[in-house]
């Protein structure tokens, strides 16, 4: 070795660097300050914002022309032999789709299905925001919780009809129930889309923060999946004041110390694992597993392409309805678990009944809301909306339960959560998919009463 004493000062240099970054990168961002925007289109004006009941009821006009494109498909082009659904969905199992939309799906009767809670429409900054409103009927000794549920996106309302009863109905051994809002988001199915860009989670937190104030609600909870699970926590951020508690079953930790703190455990599992995390520790090493990450590359095409181009790929999937099928169950096989994208029927009878992801289609032909429901990806990771990156690194000080599928997209030990919350009081782990409101109801429903539990012993 030679001259290492003056390598010292020389190496003092870089390590200050990186110290300062780190710190840099540590350090949580400041809230965005906002105005509370009008999203419609044209100038700011005066809207009534009485809530109208609402029933989905569609025309004959938008029946029939769905009925002449499914009639007019035309010829599927054969998949390759042993591609199976890992070029996209597989064709073969899209004609048995296709047949069944058109001779079996009976829209009068999942019309009446889809309409078995109440619906309501309101006008909030400009974009008129439908919502389902289930108030339970409970004696008075019964605490009823009020309880905002969001859904996300390839979903819509339509994954919540299962949980819905469950949540509202009392439940043995607990004394309280929900009353549930379940929200479309703007931009999906019944509730306009923004007239403007920066519909991000930041500001669809706004506006679901006012139609919840609308509603009369100063203090309520929260639940979300996927767009949903982002919203929640942005309102976890933006108003703790007004959140009592959030349930998430997408807990996400974009923190820089998140990443740091999830290296660590990667390397070195007993490090920060507790006994029974350790039970499933292969879960929690993905961040350092290549294989993961060329699966994540291979199966989140679709996120770069509507982050970046949404309305030319929307022209196509709103043009037609088995391209529109095509895209959207894709994503409910690849999503509720990987090695389902190879087997011939994808599961999707099995997992979810083919009535219930038509019933999902369905809200985005009928409405023709795929592009602007896609155009949130564009709006939430624009450079131009650094407010959504900021909210995403600030920690969550409501009390926080974080229900973990083993096959959903992000999954986390609890050291990594605690980083985004701090308050985390409950933290489960599950065998299901993305979907758990429609694959699992019972499971997520148990799980949402087993955190409330919790947060009403608080
Ligand atoms: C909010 O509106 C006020 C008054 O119109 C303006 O001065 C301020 O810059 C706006 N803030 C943001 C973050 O847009
Ligand atoms: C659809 O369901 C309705 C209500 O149950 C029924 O009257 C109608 O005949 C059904 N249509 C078809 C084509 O089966
Ligand atoms: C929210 O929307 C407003 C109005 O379009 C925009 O100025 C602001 O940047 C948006 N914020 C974020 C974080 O997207």
């Amino acid at each position: 070795m030679v001259g290492c004493k003056c390598l010292m000062p020389i190496m003092a240099i870089p390590i200050a660097l990186v110290w300062f970054w780190a710190a840099k990168l540590m350090k949580e961002p400041s809230m965005p300050a906002y105005n509370e925007s009008w999203w419609g289109p044209g100038e700011p004006r005066y809207i009534d914002d009485k809530i109208r009941p609402f029933e989905i009821s569609v025309s004959d006009e938008i029946l029939k022309d769905l009925k002449y494109r499914l009639e007019h498909t035309l010829p599927l082009q054969p998949a390759l032999k042993g591609t199976k659904h890992t070029y996209g969905i597989n064709t073969n199992l899209l004609q048995k789709v296709l047949h069944f939309w058109k001779n079996e799906y009976n829209w009068t009767e999942r019309e009446a299905y889809l309409n078995q809670f109440p619906q309501f429409l309101v006008n909030i900054q400009g974009l008129d925001i439908h919502f389902i409103h289930v108030k339970p009927k409970v004696p008075k000794s019964i605490k009823v919780l009020p309880l905002l549920i969001l859904h996300g996106w390839v979903g819509s309302v339509r994954e919540m009809y299962e949980i819905i009863p469950k949540l509202t109905t009392p439940k043995q051994g607990k004394n309280f129930v929900f009353e549930v809002i379940v929200p479309s988001l703007p931009g999906f199915a019944f509730s306009d889309g923004a007239a403007k860009k920066g519909m991000g989670s930041f500001n669809s937190s706004v506006v679901m923060k006012n139609l919840m104030k609308r509603l009369g609600f100063e203090r309520f909870y929260v639940q979300g999946t996927d767009w949903g699970a982002s919203i929640v926590q942005a309102m976890s951020v933006m108003y703790p004041d007004k959140v009592i508690a959030m349930h998430s079953n997408m807990c996400i930790v974009n923190m820089f110390k998140g990443y740091v703190t999830n290296l660590i455990y990667a390397f070195y599992p007993t490090f920060l694992l507790d006994e029974e995390e350790l039970k499933s520790a292969h879960m929690y090493t993905q961040s350092i597993d290549l294989s993961v990450w060329f699966y994540r590359i291979e199966e989140t095409g679709y996120f770069h392409l509507q982050a970046t181009k949404p309305d030319s790929l929307g022209v196509a999937l709103r043009d037609s309805p088995i391209g529109l099928a095509a895209y959207l169950l894709e994503k409910f096989i690849t999503l509720t678990k990987a090695s389902y994208r190879g087997i011939d029927d994808g599961r999707l009878e099995e997992t979810y009944g083919m009535t219930a992801l038509i019933d999902n289609i369905m809200l985005y032909w009928i409405t023709g809301s795929i592009t602007t429901s896609m155009r949130i990806y564009a709006e939430h990771w624009s450079s131009e909306f650094p407010g959504n990156f900021d909210v995403d690194g600030i920690s969550i000080q409501v009390p926080a339960g974080c229900a973990r599928f083993e096959h959903d997209i992000v999954f986390y030990p609890k050291a990594v959560l605690k980083v985004k919350y701090p308050n985390l009081i409950h933290a489960s782990f599950y065998e299901a998919g993305h979907f758990p409101a429609l694959e699992v109801p019972d499971v997520l429903v148990d799980d949402i009463f087993e955190f409330f539990d919790k947060v009403m012993k608080l």
